[in-house]
Formats: structure tokens, sequence, C-alpha cells
């Protein structure tokens, strides 16, 4: 059976990956911090779907977590298939903040980690002439919000070197640039959502099912469903000073 790792699979996007590729025969490895919660998606995903599934505490803000991550996707004995990099988290302090811990911390974990990780596996891939990659950035890495699009788009174009790196190899990466999806995102970075009408959001089950279609397809980028890619249209193809009005509308639901 192949086996996934997934960052961030316990919640939100990351745990629909897991859902959804056990449901494709995927034997799972789950990482996230919290080991209690690891546990319990493991049993529930291993009793629903028969796979087996495993588990790895890391904080991968700890650069010696990430580490253990890496060597887990470089283990030969027990390969990995395909990696999700999807940990990620929105921000809650400004660019004008003295204190940069908290950037430094969602650089870490969003960029660094997925360096890190993206190397560990494309090296392993590499080696066996095949294996998937799908890095989680965001429709925000094409608009000028705070922190956090400049840090998805990193991983955009990141995902975009790693592919090109390791093109003609049988290993592809795939970045996928999700818009509004109900998960535990936005109140944990403390973003209102009250105001934003029900047909704006996509299910994290629909995202992961298009976004599979595309790796399957070995598509660099995935934008899915129609509105995403409108919004990702205008966002490349207006004024930036519009994008910028669009970003500031936008950052105003933050608490
Ligand atoms: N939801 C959206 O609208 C949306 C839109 C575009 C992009 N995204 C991106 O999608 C990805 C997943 O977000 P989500 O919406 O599914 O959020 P979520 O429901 O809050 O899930 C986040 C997951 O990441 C894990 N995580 C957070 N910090 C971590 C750390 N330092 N080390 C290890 N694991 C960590 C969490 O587990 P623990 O807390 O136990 O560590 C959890 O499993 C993120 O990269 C986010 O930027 C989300």
């Amino acid at each position: 059976m192949p086996t996934a790792l997934i960052t961030g699979g316990t919640s939100g996007i990351g745990a629909a990956f897991a859902g959804g590729l056990a449901e494709r025969g995927h034997d799972l490895v789950l990482v996230a911090r919290n080991a209690e919660r690891l546990e319990a998606a493991a049993a529930e995903l291993s009793r629903r779907h028969r796979v087996a599934v495993e588990v790895l505490p890391a904080d991968l803000a700890v650069r010696d977590d990430v580490l253990k991550v890496a060597a887990r996707l470089a283990d030969t004995d027990s390969p990995i298939d395909l990696l999700v990099n999807n940990a990620g988290y929105g921000l809650h302090v400004t660019l004008l903040d003295e204190d940069v811990d908290a950037h430094a911390r969602a650089i870490d974990v969003m960029c660094l980690a997925v360096l890190i990780l993206g190397g560990a596996a494309g090296r392993a891939m590499k080696q066996r002439g095949r294996g998937q990659i799908i890095n989680v950035a965001s429709l925000a890495a094409y608009m000028a919000q705070g922190g956090y699009s400049p840090i998805k788009a990193y991983v955009l174009t990141y995902s975009e070197g790693l592919a090109n790196e390791l093109h003609g190899t049988g290993v592809s990466v795939t970045v996928v640039n999700p818009g509004w999806v109900r998960t535990e995102f936005h109140e944990r970075a403390g973003i209102r959502t009250s105001a934003i009408p029900d047909f704006i959001w996509v299910e994290p089950d629909r995202l992961v099912r298009e976004t599979l279609a595309d790796a399957d397809k070995r598509r660099v980028v995935s934008v899915p469903t129609k509105r995403w890619k409108l919004q990702k249209l205008l966002a490349r193809h207006a004024p930036r000073s519009a994008v910028r009005w669009a970003s500031r509308m936008l950052s105003r639901s933050r608490q």
C-alpha cells in the first residue's frame, strides 16, 4: 500500500486530505502538535478505512521536530509515496509589530518546514523515480494581506521551483491555492466570519477531491472550483492598486 505523510493532518484541510487519501487506500503518517488529537484521528481513520495510521507529534516551528519528520520522509525501509505540506495558520500580528517572534515562527512553520520537508521527500522520491508532493498555499499568495500573503507567495513560488528541479524524475509537485474553506483556521486566527455569506465557503472534502485530481494530472498549480479560478484571474490581472484595495477590505475582518 502507498503511504502518505500529512502535516496538520488532524484538522480542516489536512484532516480532509487524510480521509481522502485513506479512501484511496493510502496508509498514513499524521503530523501535528497535539498528541491526543493525533491518536484520536488515527484511531478513527484506521477504523473507518482499514488503513495503517502512524502518528508523529511535532511542532514544525521547532527545528529538531522538523528534522524528525524529515528523517521519517527519508526512511527507505518504510517509504513515503506522497507528502502533503499543509500545516499552517493565520497570523494575529501586523507588519508594524515591534516583536517579530510571531512572524519568525510563522515563517518557520509555513516556509522553512515546507522547504526542509519538500527537500527530504524530493530526494527520497527522486531516488525511487516516483512520488507526489502537494503543498498548501492560498489565494492570499496573489494578494497583499500582512505577513500571510508573502508567506503563501513563498510557498507558491517555491513549489514551482521544486517542480522544476524534479522535472522528468517521476516526482510531481502540486501547489494548491484555496480561498475560504470551513476549518478551524479563522477562529484560531481571530478572523470574524459572521459577515461572510455561505456561498463563499468551500468544504474541505471538495477542495481535497479537486486537488488530488489535479495532482493525478501532474498539474503544478491547482486552483480548485470556478469561483477560486475567477478570484485568481482577477488578482493576477487587475491593477495592483485594486488588489491592494481588496486586500485592505479583506483585512478588516480581523478582530
Ligand atoms: N481555511 C482556509 O480558509 C484556508 C485558505 C487557504 C489556505 N489555507 C491553508 O491551509 C492549511 C491548513 O489550514 P486549515 O484551514 O485546515 O486550518 P486548521 O483547521 O486550523 O488546521 C491546522 C492544522 O495544522 C496543525 N498545525 C498548526 N501549527 C502547527 C505547528 N506549529 N506544527 C505542526 N502542526 C501544526 C494543526 O494541529 P495542531 O494545532 O495540533 O498542531 C492542525 O492539524 C494552512 O497552511 C492554511 O494556511 C487555509
